[in-house]
């Protein structure tokens, strides 16, 4: 949520601010803007995409070797011009660009305006910048510790301050910001793609580091204004991740990828046929492992009810999921014979995090499963898996839940084999079908032209809806979000059964349905429900294993897909829905990257 980039070296800043707010464009998109340092400092910035920002600077062209850029996802003030970032505060002592939110920020607008400080945008962001200059003492770093200390809230903050023309600061708390180390040359982002074609050093800024970067050096200072060692990480990710690679949407590109995000991620938890975490629990903790609650949001939140179907059939341990946002206000039951397992592609949502925090201040372990290496929920975990997915870049999450499943599947295994409920053999067998799944995600993706054929059907419908029994039900829910969020269709996934308790009410004519039914035992009974709506007029695209008798009776559309243990098909059922979303979206002509006002990574309330 808002990307953030800083370049301090040799080169043109402007041209390498632009293509790191390309590659952070994900992250918000209302509006974009950089800062050039020199002997003044020249901020060009422009409502919309990063495309306007670009032809503003083809018009002013800054010249200089040190800057700032940032690209909007609107918290506070209409996404327009004024509001943009970069802001320079009243006295132009600093220029800054902001990511996350400070919640009391009224309270210091309202005194620095007594003192006379004039505000020109909405933003909670202008207020850091007037703090600054209010409590600017000539000591840039000092002055951020000050203003660190009087902010409430969550922030990355990037800034060059008027008279240090050879430097740019950065703070923050609870958003994410890193520094690549380059030769001669430095940079910041809020995410590692930005820095990627530069270099692969770099160091992950903790909460309340204070940093001073120049051309050749990068200071961190902590809370005592003293100055700390610092780790330099090399990052393993290719620049290639980052790129289309020939595919006309990221989406695309990654749905694609998703054979190998599976395959990366649960290969090294698998040896022999055994099941190998890359962390250990406490002595004896599975054994008395009382509960487990899955926390998150978005799609990670359907792949935590997919893991409790999974884990409470398999290990017979209860699996309470919830939505990150209600469980850190909902006072939950917690105790240390609970394990916490927070599901984040980006390991930074901020009610993710907070809800981990939470559960860590209660006894509970905690563990996640984060795609984005070094990420906060990775770093504050008691045990982390990390999903090998690679940079996911659409918005609209493909791959990264692909290997959430993965991770999933095997955490489900070894928690029934330690509690004794699966043999060795039985462990090996399982572990085998996990590894065949990549292959059967392969063969999935030729169901690219019936999705294509039935989304010139579904493209001009006002409403839909997805349904399913057991397994397939937080699918549903999936493949709907994946469709409302970027068609823009309106779309709800429902337990099967649940429908003619109200919602049949609004299946008349032609409604699409798309009923999925890949278990077995509930066949008989998702084909009855299939006949409910159809009876009322429903155009019905089922999704069915191959070899799957009677279907064809009942549905429209048929899209079948490859058949795997009933534990393992929501790999399978997955991909058609993605590509029942993408293709229709793409008949619409809408951004299927950049859908409106959604950010990838949430870090804020
Ligand atoms: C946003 C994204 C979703 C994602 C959700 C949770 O809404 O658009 O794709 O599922 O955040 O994000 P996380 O990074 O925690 O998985």
């Amino acid at each position: 949520m808002c990307g953030i980039v800083g370049y301090i070296g040799e080169k043109q800043a402007a041209p390498i601010l632009v293509e790191g707010l390309r590659k952070l464009e994900y992250r918000g998109y209302d509006s974009a803007g950089i800062a050039i340092s020199g002997e003044n400092v020249t901020v060009v910035k422009e409502k919309g995409r990063i495309d306007n920002l670009q032809a503003e600077i083809d018009k002013v062209y800054p010249v200089g070797t040190i800057g700032i850029g940032h690209t909007r996802w609107a918290t506070h003030g209409i996404p327009d011009h004024i509001n943009a970032h970069p802001h320079t505060s009243m006295n132009g002592i600093v220029t800054l660009v902001h990511n996350g939110i400070i919640e009391n920020y009224i309270e210091i607008k309202n005194e620095l305006k007594e003192k006379g400080y004039v505000f020109k945008s909405e933003t909670d962001t202008e207020v850091i910048a007037q703090l600054f200059d209010n409590l600017f003492n000539g000591n840039p770093v000092e002055t951020m510790i000050n203003v660190a200390s009087r902010v409430e809230g969550s922030y990355a903050v990037a800034m060059i301050v008027k008279g240090f023309s050879d430097r740019v600061f950065t703070m923050k708390k609870d958003n994410p910001m890193i520094i690549g180390k380059g030769n001669g040359e430095n940079f910041i982002a809020s995410d590692i793609p930005a820095i990627l074609p530069y270099t692969k050093d770099c160091y992950i800024v903790k909460d309340n580091d204070f940093v001073e970067l120049t051309k050749d050096g990068i200071t961190v200072y902590g809370l005592d204004g003293k100055e700390k060692e610092i780790e330099i990480n090399s990052i393993s990710m290719s620049v290639d991740a980052a790129q289309k690679n020939g595919y006309d949407y990221f989406m695309e590109k990654e749905i694609y990828e998703q054979p190998k995000a599976f395959r990366d991620t649960v290969s090294p938890l698998i040896k022999d046929g055994r099941i190998v975490l890359p962390f250990e629990f406490p002595q004896g903790f599975t054994k008395k492992l009382n509960r487990i609650h899955i926390v998150a949001c978005g799609s990670a939140y359907h792949v935590g009810m997919t893991a409790k179907y999974i884990i409470e059939d398999m290990a017979r341990i209860p699996v309470i999921v919830d939505i990150a946002s209600e469980f850190r206000y909902r006072n939950p039951i917690l105790n240390e014979n609970d394990l916490c397992i927070f599901v984040s592609q980006s390991g930074e949502t901020a009610d993710t995090l907070a809800s981990l925090r939470e559960s860590k201040a209660r006894g509970a372990f905690t563990m996640s499963i984060v795609n984005v290496l070094y990420s906060t929920i990775a770093r504050e975990s008691n045990g982390v898996i990390y999903t090998n997915a690679g940079a996911e870049i659409a918005v609209a999450t493909t791959k990264a839940l692909m290997a959430q499943l993965g991770v999933c599947y095997v955490l489900a295994a070894f928690l029934a084999h330690e509690k004794g409920l699966m043999g060795d053999d039985i462990l090996h067998q399982f572990t085998d079908e996990i590894l065949a799944i990549p292959e059967k995600i392969e063969r999935t993706l030729t169901t690219d032209d019936i999705t294509k054929e039935i989304s010139g059907y579904i493209k001009d419908r006002h409403s839909m809806f997805f349904i399913g029994r057991g397994i397939d039900y937080p699918l549903c829910l999936e493949g709907s979000l994946k469709l409302k969020e970027i068609s823009y269709i309106h779309s709800e996934g429902y337990g099967a059964g649940e429908l003619k308790h109200g919602t049949i009410s609004l299946i008349e004519n032609g409604t699409a349905v798309v009923a999925i039914a890949t278990d077995d035992a509930l066949l008989n009974k998702m084909i009855s429900n299939i006949k409910e709506v159809r009876a009322r007029g429903a155009f019905v695209i089922a999704v069915v294993k191959e070899g799957t008798k009677g279907i064809h009776e009942v549905a429209d559309k048929v899209i079948y897909v490859p058949s795997a243990s009933r534990y393992l098909m929501p790999s399978i059922t997955v991909v058609p829905l993605q590509l029942l979303a993408y293709h229709t979206t793409v008949l619409k002509g809408f951004d299927v990257d950049k859908p409106r006002n959604l950010a990838k990574s949430v870090t804020v309330e």
